[in-house]
């Protein structure tokens, strides 16, 4: 029993068959893909939150800074009673905002791992009474069903998370994201910036391993939940810059030719030494480009904020 409410708007069976259908589609194509919500079963949460942590990895701090600096501002213009924040992980960087915010009703943590929102919205109810938390376990590349709460509503997507889909599966994303919101709801978007190419590699390929073991991760879960027979040390963890794109791009290179056997999908799939299965993109932006990606789905940004090294930006734009 969780001591809030928690809402799957999926039944059970529909993250098997949806694993199913990636696995089925992703691998089967070349290049290879597995789409990166995967990462994010228990083990693969806690190995997210290590990466917060590690010295490489700036993004969390320059984001943290952002946010304590800027909570107030946030608060002022939004007014915002009700937090729906996509993505929420641990919550972390979160509270500098619920800080802010006194007359906040009710926060809406979203996110498909079922054990960071138990942990964290245990903490959040335990730390703040008063505080109405719903957490809803959602796909939120799917359509959402919000609670019915307060408005005005301001929807949170933090941590660069934006930076993981496609620029075409970004512009439908903010495009539904638009449409849960109503007129003067605010969206408050998190995104690492373009810098040089061998900070951001660092930051995806760290020395103590930890973002190779998360990217590992999905091999993991591919082979519990699909009875899967991935060797994972006979893969390796590469992060590189596409310039062209301006994304980081996470690959597991096999470092042999081998067959790997995925019998729920009844699939063999046959790797050639050094072939690349790509497991995530990390896009990275420019104030022009967020400003224009909003304006397209009818989002207008209003403010525009950095760390002091101007590495990660937030923007707040309002739904007109
Ligand atoms: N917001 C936190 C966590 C970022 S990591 C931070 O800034 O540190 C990305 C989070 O998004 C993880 O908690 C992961 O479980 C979640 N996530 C990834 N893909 C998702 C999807 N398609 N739908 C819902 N949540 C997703
Ligand atoms: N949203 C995070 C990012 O793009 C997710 C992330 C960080 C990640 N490190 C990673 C995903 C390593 C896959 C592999 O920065």
């Amino acid at each position: 029993m969780s001591p809030f409410p928690l809402t799957r708007t999926l039944p059970e069976d529909a993250t098997d068959a949806a694993l199913r259908s990636d696995v089925l589609r992703g691998l089967t194509h070349t290049p290879r893909t597995l789409p990166p919500k995967w990462f994010y079963d228990a083990h693969g949460s806690d190995l997210f939150e290590q990466i917060t942590e590690l010295p490489e990895y700036y993004p969390t701090r320059a984001e943290r800074e952002i946010l304590l600096a800027r909570a107030p501002e946030i608060a002022a213009a939004t007014g915002a009673r009700t937090l729906v924040e996509l993505g929420s992980g641990s919550s972390d960087k979160t509270r500098h905002l619920l800080d802010a915010m006194p007359d906040l009703h009710t926060y809406v943590p979203v996110d498909v791992s079922e054990s960071a929102l138990r942990q964290a919205g245990e903490a959040l109810i335990a730390e703040r009474s008063g505080l109405h938390v719903h957490a809803l376990i959602a796909d939120f590349t799917a359509a959402l069903t919000l609670p019915d709460t307060p408005v005005p509503r301001l929807v949170a997507f933090l941590g660069g998370t934006v930076g993981n889909l496609l620029p075409a599966e970004r512009a439908g994303f903010l495009d539904s994201v638009r449409a849960l919101m109503s007129p003067g709801d605010a969206l408050l978007l998190g995104t690492d910036l373009v810098k040089d190419a061998s900070v951001l590699v660092a930051a995806y390929d760290d020395a103590a391993g930890v973002t190779a073991e998360f990217n590992k991760n999905v091999l993991t879960v591919v082979n519990r939940e699909l009875g899967a027979d991935f060797d994972l040390d006979a893969f390796g963890h590469v992060a590189l810059w596409d310039a062209e794109n301006e994304w980081i791009e996470m690959r597991l290179r096999s470092r042999r030719a081998q067959t790997v056997k995925i019998p729920a999908v009844d699939l063999a799939v046959d790797f050639a030494a050094g072939e690349d299965l790509r497991t995530e993109v990390s896009a990275k932006f420019r104030e022009d480009g967020v400003r224009g990606e909003l304006a397209a789905a009818g989002l207008k940004l209003t403010h525009w904020w950095t760390d002091r090294e101007a590495r990660f930006a937030l923007s707040l734009s309002m739904a007109r």
